[in-house]
């Protein structure tokens, strides 16, 4: 394998094609998707071996150059990471051969979990602040409309506010310059410790760490506010008073590679925080990989960890993310903010040359400094759906144009609004709130968006005949509107771009859900000090704050599972929101897990459970009657009443699956219906003393009604009642798969493709696989190579890709099949289902990973994809691709 610093492929494509291949239907290829930093592995130890000196001693006694890059403690991780000098496809052979080695697997480049839609971010314009609206925590009417939602307001009013509670926060960094995060860091400060694993990258990826976790992203100081800002006038803290640490992970790009995540982990927990929080994940859904693996020990060694459950929301189901799908970690999903706060620049006009009005908008591209303009409109109708998408009708030469939000995208609206003369347009918004307009057009001197009660306003006063004149400062000021206006779309309910569980092993995840879509909290001070962001990554600090409150009020001795059952119990199940309405039934516990944390019954629980919730799993590895205990904590005997509350079932799969190349499962919103499941719940009442503990058994049986073929999955809430004035009730959810796992088709049949485009010649050949006679000859060596194009719609824990000389010797036997051996990079292990459009286009350039090359002759390219929950020995646990016989001519 070559090696190269820029970020290259995951599964498949050892070798780089000099020409692309042809992939059928505009697929793209998805090995562009899943970033690995080539020449970078992890691996993992077997249990009695895991000296790291040890290791690199046999790398060089073997011959191997390499560089370390990570050593862990073996307490937590038995493993490390290198870069390998000049690494070919038999060192990765050669090592995964080390008796000591349990596996090895490629770095991994995993973003933040965020920003996703609704995403603010001020540009740098910020001198002199001043504000609209100022947070008010002494009014009832109090701005942090996210700890309403929660009851983090109602205890922050009983005192608690994270006091003696230390967070570790492992992210892009955090500004600690600003006034609301204490202004350094340090022993002392907020901010007591901070570390930055990577620093500058050296030339061939690998970090140079230093002290200082100065953030030059945003993303890690945003995450810091929501858990900790204070003395600030807009934002506050869940727990203001908690110290934190800042493990920096990303330089000033975009991703953060698997070993230095590992190691921040390991790092925060063995300098003694209380939790650690992180907002950084990528789609994956195995429990086993690597870096979910790692936390998954973490968390076993006693330390809570949140992860953001993604933002993939719009990928439908089983698209959970790493690290969040590790055993036990708190994978956090994301709820909108009642409200929709906004950071706007401030300006103002004039009507009919009157006295200046303020108002604000957020910049999408170019400059309004100095811009004093008349605005245009090209209808005065607020109601028109698709305004600017095909052109303008009026003249707007030397004027600004006004254009409404829809249909179409930004860049159309501009492009009509400049073909008709204008040189900046301004988009108003047709829902509440305000977006930054992603804006890629050159043309135009400046594209911007105002609210929609801004831009009503203003075409209200054209259509009457007024000029209205738009006077943009050459220093503009910024402006926080806080609470912003109500969200009545999708406000208090779960954010569309959420990502759906349930793990590849039915676990389920996220465990529990937190204010993220639509959050004011702090930002980078040079680029204004605030900022609205939206994503799981906001969620997942708002629950490391709560937990913070928890810890402050019961104690740190709480086991990470006694803390999710307590967050699960507590929660409160949403109803479920396509984006634009709400239905009347709940979103499915794989959208929400238990539900809208609530701080406040949290610390205030007098019922607890003993799980967070119940996976059923398959039809074929059904739980038939799980079981869990209920503790009452309070000081007098209890009765509790129990109930079922079924939540709308999901079908993985949508009624086109497998009609017109359609093998993906459904986007968002995936198809629902009501068909519930029944539950006998024994006993269904019962009495407990105080301090004391009942078990309870439940008996789920699906609706029969459900189409298997379709994945069903069902879910639901036990909910446990106090018959008492206290009126307590806390609920556990449960969730199923009404189907056989091992029956989901895995590889796209409409794939499976064998690529003879790069075929030099053909050849006469008159055995089996060949329809006329003869077979494709490739040639290497002037970078003609066979493919096998392939996709995986559904997670997979193992993708092999085997060589079988056609009348030839095939010493290597790998389940149940006789090769010549395995395309290099392969068995990858682990992978999260392929999205909907892409393809793995994989090459044979005559190499395999043992690093020999093939003898000219005859060969098939054997794809075998584990079924999900197959065993990977048996040969009947995979489907299998074999394609024809071509001849590889190897000169
Ligand atoms: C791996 O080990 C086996 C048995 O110990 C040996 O036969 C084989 O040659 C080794 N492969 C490599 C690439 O070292
Ligand atoms: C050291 O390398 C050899 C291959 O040269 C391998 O067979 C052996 O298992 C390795 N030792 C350990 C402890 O991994
Ligand atoms: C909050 O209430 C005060 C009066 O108590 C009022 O002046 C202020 O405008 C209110 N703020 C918001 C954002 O509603
Ligand atoms: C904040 O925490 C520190 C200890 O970490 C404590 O000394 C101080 O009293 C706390 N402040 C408040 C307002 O509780
Ligand atoms: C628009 O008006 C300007 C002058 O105001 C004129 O120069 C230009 O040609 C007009 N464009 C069109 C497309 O009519
Ligand atoms: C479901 O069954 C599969 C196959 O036995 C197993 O790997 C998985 O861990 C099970 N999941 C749960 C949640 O029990
Ligand atoms: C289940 O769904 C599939 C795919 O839409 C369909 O072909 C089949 O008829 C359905 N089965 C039943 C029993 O409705
Ligand atoms: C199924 O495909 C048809 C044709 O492309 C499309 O109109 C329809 O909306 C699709 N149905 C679903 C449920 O996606
Ligand atoms: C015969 O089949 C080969 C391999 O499928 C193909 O490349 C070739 O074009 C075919 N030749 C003829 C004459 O059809």
């Amino acid at each position: 394998m070559r090696l190269s610093t820029q970020v290259v492929v995951g599964v498949g494509c050892a070798v780089s094609a000099v020409s692309a291949v042809t992939l059928p239907r505009g697929l793209k290829d998805a090995s562009q998707e899943t970033k690995i930093l080539p020449g970078a592995y992890i691996v993992n130890f077997e249990p009695l071996h895991v000296s790291t000196d040890s290791f690199f001693q046999n790398l060089s006694a073997n011959g191997i150059s390499a560089t370390s890059r990570q050593t862990f403690d073996p307490s937590i991780y038995a493993g490390t990471s290198f870069h390998l000098h000049n690494a070919s496809d038999s060192d990765i052979d050669i090592i995964s051969n080390f008796t000591q080695v349990k596996s090895i697997t490629p770095v991994r480049l995993h973003k933040r979990a965020a920003p996703a839609k609704r995403d603010q971010t001020v540009r740098l314009w910020d001198k002199a602040n001043t504000f609209l609206k100022k947070r008010s925590l002494t009014e009832s009417n109090d701005t942090m409309t996210t700890h309403k939602m929660t009851g983090v307001d109602k205890l922050q009013k009983e005192g608690f506010d994270g006091t003696g509670i230390t967070i570790g926060i492992i992210d892009t960094g955090v500004d600690y310059t600003l006034p609301a995060l204490g202004g350094g860091y340090g022993p002392g400060y907020k901010i007591a410790y901070g570390y930055d694993l990577v620093g500058n990258y050296d030339d061939l990826g690998n970090p140079v760490p230093d002290d200082d976790p100065m953030d030059c992203l945003g993303h890690g100081t945003h995450v810091a506010g929501i858990i900790g800002a204070s003395n600030d006038p807009y934002v506050l803290g869940v727990a203001p008073n908690a110290t934190l640490h800042m493990y920096k992970v990303f330089g000033c790009a975009d991703y953060a590679p698997t070993d230095i995540l590992i190691q921040a982990f390991i790092m925060a927990h063995n300098n003694g925080v209380d939790l650690i929080t992180s907002s950084i994940g990528s789609a994956d859904g195995w429990p086993e990989e690597p870096w979910s693996a790692a936390t998954a020990a973490i968390v076993a060694a006693g330390t809570p960890c949140m992860l953001a459950a993604g933002n993939d929301g719009q990928y439908g189901m089983f698209y959970a993310s790493s690290a969040s799908s590790g055993t036990d970690v708190t994978s956090v999903g994301s709820v909108d903010n009642t409200n929709s706060p906004t950071v706007q620049t401030v300006s103002d006009y004039t009507v009919d040359s009157g006295s200046p009005v303020s108002f604000g908008y957020s910049l999408g591209t170019g400059n309004f400094s100095n811009v004093n303009l008349p605005i245009w409109a090209d209808t005065f109708d607020t109601t028109v759906v698709d305004d600017g998408c095909s052109g303008f009708t009026a003249n707007v030469t030397g004027k600004i144009a006004l254009v409404r939000r829809g249909t179409c995208t930004f860049d159309e609206k501009v492009a009509s609004a400049y073909a008709a003369g204008a040189n900046y347009v301004v988009i108003y918004d047709n829902v509440d709130g305000v977006l930054t307009p992603s804006v890629t057009n050159t043309d135009i001197s400046g594209a911007a968006m105002v609210t929609k009660v801004v831009g009503e306003q203003w075409i209200k006063l054209l259509a009457a005949g007024s000029v209205v004149e738009i006077h943009f400062s050459t220093n503009p000021i910024l402006a926080v509107d806080t609470p912003g206006p109500v969200n009545t779309l999708t406000g208090g309910t779960m954010s569309s771009y959420s990502s759906f569980g349930l793990t590849y092993e039915n676990t389920i995840k996220p465990v529990v859900s937190a204010p993220g879509g639509a959050i004011l909290s702090t930002y980078l001070a040079n680029e204004g000090g605030y900022a609205v962001e939206s994503g799981t990554s906001m969620a997942t600090p708002y629950v490391a704050g709560v937990v913070a409150l928890f810890m402050q009020a019961k104690g740190t001795g709480m086991s990470p599972q006694e803390i999710n059952n307590a967050l699960a119990a507590t929660a409160k199940p949403l109803d479920f929101n396509n984006g634009a309405s709400t239905a009347p039934y709940l979103a499915s516990v794989a959208q929400q897990g238990a539900g809208l944390v609530d701080a406040y019954h949290l610390i205030h629980a007098g019922i607890s459970l003993t799980k967070s919730n119940i996976p059923l799993n398959d039809t074929a590895n059904f739980i038939h009657h799980p079981e869990f205990y209920i503790v009452n904590n309070g000081d007098t005997t209890m009765s509790y009443d129990l109930s079922h509350e079924p939540a709308g079932t999901i079908y993985t799969f949508d009624s086109n699956y497998t009609i017109d190349y359609d093998y993906s499962p459904a986007l968002f919103p995936p198809p629902m219906d009501q068909l519930y499941s029944e539950v006998t719940i024994s006993p269904s009442t019962l009495s407990i003393a105080p301090g004391a503990k009942k078990r309870v058994t439940i008996t789920v049986t699906p609706n029969p009604a459900l189409n298997s073929t379709l994945v069903p999955v069902y879910s639901g809430y036990i909910k446990v009642a106090a018959a008492s004035s206290s009126g307590e009730s806390v609920r556990i959810p449960y969730a199923g798969v009404a189907t056989k796992m091992n029956d989901i088709l895995i590889a796209d049949p409409t794939l499976n493709i064998f690529d003879n485009e790069y075929s030099v010649g053909t050849k006469a050949y008159s055995g089996p696989g060949s329809s006329n006679g003869t077979i494709d000859v490739f040639q290497p060596s002037s970078d003609n190579y066979p493919y096998v194009i392939w996709n995986n719609n559904f997670g997979t824990k193992s993708a092999r890709m085997d060589i079988v000389a056609v009348n030839g010797s095939n010493p290597v036997y790998t389940v149940g099949l006789a090769t010549v051996g395995s395309l290099p990079n392969y068995p990858s292990t682990y992978i999260s289902r392929g999205l909907p459009g892409y393809a793995y286009p994989t090459p044979f350039d005559g190499y395999l990973s043992d690093g020999t090359m093939v003898p000219s002759g005859i060969y098939k390219m054997v794809l075998r994809i584990a079924k999900t929950f197959g065993d990977l020995s048996k040969s009947r646990d995979y489907e299998i691709y074999t394609s024809p016989p071509f001849y590889m001519d190897m000169s």
